[in-house]
């Protein structure tokens, strides 16, 4: 990070940039630092980010996110940032990449090559990442060293448990199928699950071209709920923690009103009577849950989009790298 323990106890805010799931990886990150470190952290589109004429504080550490290291936007952010005098670090897959060699220190993803437009792979490593340097921020405050070890340990299992859920690929596939034939969906989850939910709805619409849109469960009764009925598929995001009984009543909702339901969720969840599709991952800590509640929603939007035909690398009208305005 190039900054030592003294500089970064001194931040007392940190934000993070990124555009389309770079952002909304980065808010899953600004929650797990939140809960680790209990410094306030937020993300926004780093593509509006320069527009609103930002307040640069010095003691935020600004965090940009890239899987490329050329999203213009996002390099646009970071210039506007030094411009300012502020301190920004970023995570970023390509090594000497333009954005990788502008920003004042940062990590290294190391995910690999990622050939398709959709981010999967980097996303999954930004998260992790995330993870990391919400534990060592947390270890510089008042995070606990059993606290410390329990989130070390949770992320060393994480390979193992992505790998369970790919070995699970075939259900998901058939749930797929479902998916496939929705014209609309939303995608719901609750606090640390609501960017897991947008980024599910992203990848829909990406990839599938289904129309999908993503809202806090929390916000379903406030409006969206007078769109259920028995032609709108929701997706719900249903982890074992200490919000699940209020999860669960916002799915028996949906279903009083005739919408079909897929739940991902833990073995945990009893959902009683409720008929639902469940896809469930393996728990890991609460913090770190959203790294693997994450994945089945992209083998979802892939395998509806092998169904449905379409080239799940090279969607319609993007590009993998934006490096124009
Ligand atoms: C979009 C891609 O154009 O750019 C997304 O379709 C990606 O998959 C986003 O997340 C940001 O790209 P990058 O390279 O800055 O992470």
């Amino acid at each position: 990070l190039n900054l030592s323990p003294r500089e970064l106890r001194a931040f007392r805010r940190v934000k993070f940039l990124g555009c389309g799931s770079a952002y909304y990886v980065g808010q899953i990150g600004a929650q797990m630092i939140e809960d680790l470190a209990r410094i306030p952290a937020d993300a926004e589109p780093a593509s509006e980010f320069r527009y609103r004429n930002p307040i640069i504080e010095p003691d935020t550490l600004y965090v940009v996110v890239s899987q490329s290291g050329e999203t213009a936007d996002t390099a646009f952010a970071v210039l506007e940032i030094k411009r300012k005098g502020g301190t920004v670090i970023g995570a970023v897959n390509v090594v000497g990449s333009t954005i990788a060699r502008e920003v004042d220190g940062g990590i290294y993803l190391h995910a690999g090559p990622e050939i398709a437009v959709a981010s999967t792979k980097a996303l999954t490593n930004m998260a992790m990442a995330f993870g990391m340097l919400a534990l060592h921020l947390g270890r510089l405050h008042d995070l606990s060293y059993a606290d410390g070890e329990r989130i070390s340990n949770a992320l060393k299992a994480i390979p193992e448990q992505i790998q369970a859920i790919l070995d699970s690929e075939p259900a998901i596939a058939a749930i797929a199928q479902r998916v496939a034939k929705a014209e609309n969906a939303f995608f719901i989850g609750r606090v640390r699950q609501y960017p897991v939910a947008r980024e599910g709805a992203q990848k829909l619409k990406e990839i599938s071209y289904v129309h999908a849109e993503a809202y806090p469960t929390s916000e379903l009764k406030h409006g969206p709920l007078a769109l259920i009925d028995p032609a709108m598929l929701t997706v719900a995001v249903v982890p074992d923690d200490e919000l699940a009984s209020r999860n669960i009543a916002a799915v028996e909702q949906v279903r009083a009103r005739g919408g079909e339901v897929v739940a991902i969720t833990h073995e945990a969840v009893e959902f009683g009577t409720i008929a639902i599709e469940r896809i469930v991952v393996p728990k890991t800590e609460p913090e770190l849950d959203p790294i693997l509640l994450i994945i089945p929603t992209q083998l979802l939007a892939y395998h509806a989009a092998l169904v449905l035909g379409h080239d799940v690398d090279k969607p319609r009208n993007l590009a993998k790298s934006v490096t124009v305005e």
